[in-house]
């Protein structure tokens, strides 16, 4: 019998070999990937320092490389916060690797977008990655890379630096990989007209290997706030945490590091929540055994007092924006926008924000169209496995008198701390309850608002008719009736006319 041998495999190589988790699956699916997960990384960086982005994608034909693929050059371009010189050969050469691991909403979560990217590029190219930078100090940095993906580490192939004279801020990267675009094209400028409904603040332009240009431009400048940093709620924590946290703290006593550590615990809080444990307020949690904290993370689990976490370190787009960017994208006839209060799953705060947008530029299909967002992001792949597409299918919609072949959008938008995707590759929303419950309260908000729309137009359509009617026999009836009681004025028509008339000009 052979021995097995065992060996060890480094995060890149983990990636490399598994790419399709990432969704990197076939030609035309990765240069989607690539082009969405740059330009996600760009929106954040614009974002976090609340400048309205200007993001420039240009993607061009190199060469052709087999019968159904070429090579492309990808360049993408933005205003963002830019990346310090130190942090940038990590930031797109190793594999997990990121500054979005903190407790706010950002689009990316896992830092390995980027880096999937650039690794797609290099495994079908051999091409190195040319990323310029500056965070609009005096210099810009040049560096091209390429990933070791045994030992998932950047190698720096070559590292400029320039004067900055302008002061630009900003980062562009560049890099090539294979793909076929003409069949990605639809789902590419999909994903940027879906991109700038919900970041109506956002310039995006994309031109394309023939040369087409996309220009999408912004409606506003108004941006939300950005999201503020947060501690991990007591009902989040996990033993491994309370470990980690444990060991770091500089807190002496159980009531200060509960109240230094975790979200939503004050002083009174802290000490009725150690009576509820039976902890005493004093103790030093360094001398807490394996046991205690097990069972100290079951008693932060039970106990039912403490406030649900604030929503300060979302940062959701907010009912004007949401309005601004659909109807900048759709100019639809009737539009209504909801935004639900903030709730949480497994102690995590979300928010979900739902619009309903009917006729004017709506596409009319056999079924409602979705758009689906999270941390807005548009999702455009595997609809039938969201939750929201589920919370749509059971909506009773017979009840609103709206008819799934009606010119109908519903946006979903659920922003979180974290987005419970299922994959990596962010394409769907897992059916938790909470976030199901949300979802189906916020369609039931927009769907009574619009079913009074339709009421009231079908009012004003009867309406008119009636009066249509009026207004064609009316002239004949006065006529007649003249002539028959031997008179030679006839009565005032439009008086009679306004008589019948239930609502004003300006509502028929
Ligand atoms: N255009 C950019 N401007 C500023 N920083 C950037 C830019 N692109 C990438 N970065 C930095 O590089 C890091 C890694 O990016 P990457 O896309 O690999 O991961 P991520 O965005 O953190 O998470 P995700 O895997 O969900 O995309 C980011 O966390 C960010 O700090
Ligand atoms: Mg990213």
């Amino acid at each position: 019998m052979s021995q097995a041998t065992f060996e060890e495999m480094s995060a890149s190589d983990f990636f490399y070999r598994n790419r399709d988790i990432a969704g990197l699956s076939n030609p035309s699916r990765s240069i989607f990937v690539a082009i969405r997960e740059a330009v996600e990384n760009s929106l954040d960086a614009a974002e976090s320092q609340k400048i309205p982005p200007n993001i420039y994608v240009r993607l061009s034909f190199e060469s052709e490389a087999t019968k159904e693929t070429q090579v492309y050059k990808l360049r993408v371009e933005d205003n963002g916060c830019g990346i310090p010189s130190r942090f940038i050969p990590s930031a797109f050469g190793q594999v997990l690797y990121g500054s979005k691991y903190k407790l706010k909403q950002a689009r990316g979560t896992f830092g390995l977008g980027g880096k999937m990217a650039v690794l797609y590029g290099q495994i079908t190219t051999h091409q190195p990655v040319t990323v310029t930078s500056s965070t609009g100090q005096e210099k810009i940095y040049i560096f091209k890379l390429m990933i070791d993906i045994q030992r998932n580490k950047p190698i720096i192939l070559d590292r400029k630096v320039l004067i900055n004279k302008d002061n630009w801020r900003g980062t562009i990267i560049e890099f090539t990989l294979e793909g076929d675009y003409l069949r990605a094209m639809p789902k590419i400028i999909e994903y940027f007209k879906q991109t700038a409904m919900v970041n109506p603040y956002a310039n995006l332009t994309f031109v394309d290997p023939k040369g087409r240009l996309y220009k999408f431009t912004r409606a506003t400048t108004t941006m939300p706030d950005p999201p503020k940093e947060t501690m991990p709620h007591p009902y989040g924590v996990d033993v491994e945490l309370l470990q980690r946290l444990i060991q770091i703290t500089e807190f002496m006593n159980m009531s200060t590091f509960l109240r230094g550590h975790f979200h939503r615990v004050g002083e009174i809080t802290a000490q009725k929540f150690l009576e509820f444990a039976g902890i005493p307020a004093n103790k030093n949690p360094k001398k807490l055994t394996h046991e205690e904290i097990v069972r100290l993370m079951q008693n932060l689990k039970k106990y039912k007092d403490f406030l649900p976490p604030d929503a300060s370190c979302l940062s959701p787009l907010g009912e004007e924006l949401l309005k601004a960017g659909v109807t900048k994208e759709l100019n639809p006839e009737y539009l209504v926008v909801h935004q639900r209060k903030p709730s949480t799953y497994a102690g995590h705060p979300f928010i979900v924000e739902m619009a309903m947008a009917y006729g004017g530029g709506v596409p009319k299909r056999s079924n409602f169209v979705i758009y689906r967002y999270a941390n807005k992001i548009p999702l455009l792949y595997d609809e039938a496995s969201d939750v929201a597409y589920r919370v749509i299918a059971n909506v009773n919609w017979k009840r609103y008198k709206v008819h799934p072949d009606m010119p109908v959008a519903i946006v979903v938008h659920i922003c979180s701390t974290k987005v419970p995707y299922k994959t990596v590759g962010k394409e769907f929303i897992s059916d938790r309850p909470e976030v199901r419950r949300e979802e189906a309260n916020a369609i039931r908000e927009v769907a009574r608002q619009l079913q009074h729309f339709l009421a009231r137009q079908e009012h004003v359509h009867n309406e008119k008719k009636r009066l249509g009617i009026f207004s064609k026999y009316l002239p004949k009836i006065a006529e007649f009736s003249t002539t028959l009681a031997k008179e030679t004025k006839q009565p005032d028509i439009e008086k009679l006319l306004k008589s019948v008339q239930k609502y004003g000009t300006e509502e028929s």
